[in-house]
């Protein structure tokens, strides 16, 4: 179990190793626009301000490059603070 922390709206909530941001968010009554689901249209994007190391992109199981994610593909594999 991992911990992901809404910075700006408040809130902890432990999730499974794997789950996706977006999912977690959902579950959790965290409000997250979003269009394709699937990576492709970026309204989605939140901007993480600590463990960007330990998301993977669900797509290619690879690191981001940059901060500001895709939250709908965005993998936890560690502890995580979003700017939410
Ligand atoms: S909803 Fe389109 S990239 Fe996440």
């Amino acid at each position: 179990m991992h911990t992901v922390r809404f910075v700006h709206t408040g809130g902890a909530f432990e999730a499974e190793n794997g789950r996706t941001l977006l999912s977690i968010a959902d579950e959790n009554g965290k409000s997250v626009q979003r269009g394709c689901n699937n990576g492709m249209c970026d309204i989605c994007r939140l901007r993480i301000v600590r463990g960007v190391e330990h998301l993977l992109n669900a797509k290619t199981q690879r690191p981001f490059a940059t901060s500001r994610v895709q939250s709908c593909i965005a993998e936890i594999h560690g502890d995580v603070d979003v700017e939410r």
